[in-house]
């Protein structure tokens, strides 16, 4: 009998997708890739499930998760009332990488929003989140699948390095294509606020709605749990490598000539460096004998590429990571924020040359 791969392949996943939809029903947690970054899902309204999420990623119960629903009825079923706003983002961008802030309804357990008034909901893009959340028929709360304070994961692997032994089971959808976590906007404010930049503009929110405010700037450097609970989400400290990580920024030439020096100056003194540049940069590094990840040359490229960028230099085992910056406008808002974060901070602006 000759056997068609293809339609082995999709029964074999059909298999994966109910297996996991049962786990969930029983109030297991489940990773599942979405098209931002890989999630660590439980049952949304079952406090019990969602604690075993903030158990397998060290998470403190202060920051509070994202509900992921597959269609409309998904967004009645958790929030109090929905704003006229929030169906125009909802017209425009769902399914894709949007959270909203919205009125919690009394379903949604304390737990999932660290007591809150309100509560993060998103419809992701990804085929195999939303067959899961479909499948298993209940909203399902779910952070990136990273331990608490360290990169997102991009791939089933970056996950399974995190997380292996905490978690019966991984799906594996290839690497996400967004790559940066998704954009989450505060809709229960008088003007409409970006928490988190992230996979969607806010060129393109601002199309929608124009009132749109940015993401206050944080100059200030904070692990104080108080502030935490203040702006949940916010805390400068989020996303950090392993390892030390500087941020230059500054005209494209300035940076690359300073990290160039830079590199020099930690190779004297015995440090393997990483350094985190775009194709543009490639051809003065060749000869650096920096371990070089190189972005790409979009904005989107670099958005898909930047944690598995600096989880590859970590990987390799360098001394300090070098990163140039990106301009804000567009996604590099997202990436801005994301190296800001990775660099705890530790940002050198360069006068333009
Ligand atoms: O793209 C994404 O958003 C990914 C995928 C898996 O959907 N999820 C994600 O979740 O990035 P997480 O937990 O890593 O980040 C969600 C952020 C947290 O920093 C949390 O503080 C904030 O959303 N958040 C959740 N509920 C909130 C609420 N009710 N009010 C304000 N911020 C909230
Ligand atoms: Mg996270």
């Amino acid at each position: 009998v000759a056997l068609n791969k293809d339609h082995l392949e999709r029964a074999y996943e059909q298999e994966q997708l109910a297996y996991a939809a049962r786990l969930l029903h029983a109030g297991e947690i489940v990773v599942f890739p979405t098209e931002t970054v890989y999630g660590l899902g439980a049952n949304a309204l079952n406090p019990r499930a969602a604690e075993k999420i903030f158990l397998a990623k060290e998470r403190p119960f202060s920051d509070p998760l994202i509900v992921h629903i597959a269609d409309e009825q998904g967004l009645e079923s958790l929030v109090a009332s929905i704003p006229a706003a929030a169906r125009q983002l909802a017209a425009a961008f769902w399914p894709g990488p949007l959270t909203m802030i919205l009125p919690a309804g009394p379903q949604v357990p304390g737990l999932i929003t660290s007591g809150l008034p309100n509560v993060a909901v998103r419809m992701p893009d990804h085929p195999i989140a939303r067959a899961l959340i479909r499948a298993a028929g209940i909203p399902v709360a779910a952070p990136s699948a990273n331990r608490f304070m360290h990169v997102s994961p991009t791939t089933a692997q970056h996950v399974y390095d995190d997380l292996k032994g905490r978690i019966p089971l991984i799906l594996d959808g290839g690497p996400c294509t967004v790559g940066v976590e998704s954009t989450i906007i505060d809709l229960c404010t008088d003007i409409p606020t970006i928490l988190r930049p992230g996979g969607i503009s806010l060129e393109a929110l601002r199309q929608v709605l124009p009132q749109v405010q940015p993401p206050q700037s944080r100059q200030t450097h904070t692990e104080d749990l108080e502030t935490a609970r203040v702006a949940p989400g916010q805390m400068l400290i989020h996303y950090s490598p392993k390892v030390p990580t500087y941020l230059f920024e500054g005209s494209v030439e300035a940076m690359r000539q300073t990290i160039l020096d830079e590199v020099k100056q930690r190779q004297r003194q015995g440090e393997q460096v990483g350094v985190l540049i775009a194709d543009e940069d490639l051809n003065a590094f060749h000869e650096s004998g920096a371990i070089v990840y190189s972005l790409g040359n979009t904005l989107e490229q670099v958005a898909t590429r930047l944690f598995a960028g600096l989880r590859t230099l970590e990987d390799a085992g360098v001394d300090v990571i070098l990163c140039r910056n990106f301009t804000a406008q567009g996604l590099g808002l997202a990436v801005r924020d994301r190296l800001l974060k990775a660099a705890g901070g530790k940002v050198k602006t360069l006068n333009n040359t």
